[in-house]
């Protein structure tokens, strides 16, 4: 009898430092993959399960659409490990699309390549969601720091591109210092679907709205010209900036304010600001005083971490 096969993948989740929403609606953001990662293993089945209990399509709905999109249809067997926080913000839905996809589609040697895993699960997050960018997939699946603009950019490593709609990103690798961040993980539950149709509301009704989006793709930009420069206290300050129009926007909390407030007092720190889709989830700080941050937040009954990148995007074995 032949062994059983089974397939292992894992994917990086990551922190968005300029461009969440915004890049919903074509305008730039930059993010960084981070060392933390989820694990998937499959293995074929008699009836698709997760973690030994029956599929259920709606509460892994993720994970039902992208092993539609990468299987060739024979029930699997899937067993995950995340060492993600799982209430938002650093991407653990698009990590896990990303594994998913690619465990799957190895033992059903349909899907080869970053590339090709970073489409299917996008289509997978669009699906879920309503509506979505290829923001999170993306880096889950390239690792390292990424940027997706409307077009391609001369002066960036171009990766791939991909388009839904009329909408299309173009995906480019940027190489950029190790960068001193801490990630403060609320605890408090953020529905990555039900920000994006705030946002969406919202810009519908209000042209200031639109206004907005588009000084949030000014302000990426200029977060790329200034970390290419090694300036922090300007990529600090654009942080912030940020974190003040994604507010416009709706998407802040009273907790997610407070928490970047205080990290902000802190003496060493260039700037803080919600990460992902907020209401929820979790802010990054960019500080010379992790340390200082870190013993800041830890009063406030909060996850927090030094934050360290990583180059590893989707990693398949078998
Ligand atoms: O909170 P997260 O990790 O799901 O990030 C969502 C990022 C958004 O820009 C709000 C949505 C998207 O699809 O790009």
């Amino acid at each position: 009898m032949e062994p059983e096969r089974v397939t292992s993948a894992s994917a990086p989740g990551k922190v968005i430092l300029f461009g969440e929403h915004a890049v919903v609606y074509g305008e730039p953001s930059l993010s960084l993959a981070l060392d933390r990662r989820i694990h998937v293993q499959a293995r074929r089945a008699q009836t698709t399960s997760v973690n030994g209990e029956p599929l259920d399509p709606q509460r892994h709905a993720y994970i039902d659409r992208a092993i539609d999109l990468a299987s060739d249809h024979g029930a699997v067997a899937l067993t995950t490990r995340s060492e993600l926080p799982s209430s938002g913000g650093v991407g653990s839905s698009a990590a896990l699309s990303v594994a998913v996809v690619a465990a799957v589609g190895s033992l059903s040697g349909r899907v080869v390549g970053p590339e090709g895993i970073a489409r299917r699960a996008f289509e997978a997050e669009y699906a879920t969601q309503g509506s979505a960018s290829p923001n999170d997939t993306s880096v889950a699946a390239a690792g390292g720091a990424v940027l997706l603009a409307p077009a391609l950019r001369a002066d960036q490593e171009f990766l791939w591109r991909i388009g839904k709609g009329e909408r299309a990103w173009a995906v480019h690798r940027v190489h950029l210092p190790e960068l001193p961040l801490v990630v403060v993980n609320t605890g408090s539950r953020s529905r990555t679907t039900e920000q994006v149709a705030r946002v969406r509301r919202f810009i519908e009704r209000n042209a200031f709205g639109r206004d907005v989006i588009a000084e949030i793709g000014r302000v990426t930009m200029e977060g790329v010209e200034a970390l290419k420069d090694g300036d922090l206290r300007r990529t600090g300050s654009l942080m912030t900036r940020n974190h003040e129009l994604l507010h416009m926007l709706g998407v802040d909390s009273p907790q997610l304010s407070r928490l970047c407030d205080l990290a902000r007092r802190v003496p060493g720190t260039y700037g803080a600001k919600l990460t992902g889709a907020g209401g929820g989830g979790s802010l990054i700080v960019l500080t010379e005083d992790r340390d200082a941050v870190l013993a800041a937040v830890a009063k406030e009954g909060v996850t927090s971490f030094a934050a360290k990148a990583s180059r590893t995007g989707v990693e398949v074995t078998g």
